[in-house]
């Protein structure tokens, strides 16, 4: 990232509503996360922005993401988006924004990107990226303006590597960032791999798949506002994984049941 770094491990916060996403950011941060990340579409960066001042953390310390909609694919789109996003955080800057699907539909994310760059240049935004984004958009977006972006959100997990997006992420320096690293309910933290994998390592399921994420390269951001499995997400980062349970892992790739295709995906 330019000039800054991003925590392994951060707080995801989709579905919470503004009073869950409240007590569990202060939590969180108080356990020692320091990355939360939001969205428009959450409806809860009130909650978000209460959660980081109720914590007791420095606002320097945190590191908050947020990203915006197709509504605001544009130079003034993006800077109205940073506006209601600031207020709804109670926050000054915001150290991530990013364009949350690139909509080709409409085809508007290259001025979406236009507003990012604007809004960084501006110190409004820290760092700025992208979300969902494959490397056919990336193409576009760096060539209309030269700048590569920081950091692609995209859905990763051990039965959807995402290998070619990650690859390309990598050659062009920009940071790959899991989201849904637990697949979001689908069942993979329940695969028998997983607790067999828990036994030999002494932790939780969970927790060898997010290892698997950070091990790999990955940064995530599981979400959970349980607090036990707030701790053990976090602890995750410091579990090393053999080479050959990293490839039994990886032999999942394929099997994800629910996909979400950024071409399709219509937010
Ligand atoms: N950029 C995008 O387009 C995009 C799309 C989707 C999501 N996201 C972001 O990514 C974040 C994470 O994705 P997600 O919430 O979809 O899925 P996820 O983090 O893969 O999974 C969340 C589910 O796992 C459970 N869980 C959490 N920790 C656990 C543990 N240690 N053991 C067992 N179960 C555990 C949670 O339940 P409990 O809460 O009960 O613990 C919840 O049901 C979101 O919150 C959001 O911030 C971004």
């Amino acid at each position: 990232m330019n000039g800054g770094t991003v925590p392994l491990i951060g707080l995801g916060t989709w579905p919470m509503d503004d009073a869950e996403c409240e007590r569990a950011v202060a939590e969180a941060l108080q356990l020692g996360y320091r990355l939360v990340d939001t969205a428009f579409a959450y409806g809860n960066e009130v909650g978000v922005g209460r959660g980081v001042a109720a914590s007791g953390v420095a606002r320097e310390d945190v590191f908050i993401t947020t990203k915006f909609d197709r509504e605001s694919h544009s130079v003034a789109g993006a800077a109205l988006a940073f506006e209601d996003a600031a207020r709804k955080l109670g926050v000054e800057y915001i150290d991530l924004m990013l364009i949350h699907w690139p909509n080709p539909d409409q085809d508007r994310y290259v001025e979406a990107w236009e507003g990012l760059i604007v809004l960084r240049e501006q110190g409004k935004v820290r760092h700025i990226g992208t979300s969902n984004f494959l490397p056919k958009y990336l193409d576009r977006i760096i060539s209309a303006t030269g700048a590569v972006p920081e950091l692609n959100q995209l859905q990763v997990n051990p039965r959807h590597l995402q290998r070619g997006p990650r690859a390309y992420n990598a050659e062009l320096g920009i940071v790959t960032q899991s989201w849904s690293p637990l697949g979001q309910g689908t069942g993979l933290v329940e695969l028998p791999v997983f607790a067999d994998l828990a036994d030999k390592y002494g932790c939780t399921p969970a927790q060898v798949i997010l290892a698997w994420h950070v091990n790999v390269g990955l940064c995530a951001i599981p979400k959970s506002s349980n607090p036990e499995r707030l701790v053990q997400n976090l602890r995750a980062q410091d579990i090393d994984l053999d080479p050959a349970d990293i490839a039994t892992i990886e032999a999942l790739d394929g099997t994800e049941p629910d996909v979400k295709n950024p071409d399709t995906f219509m937010h």
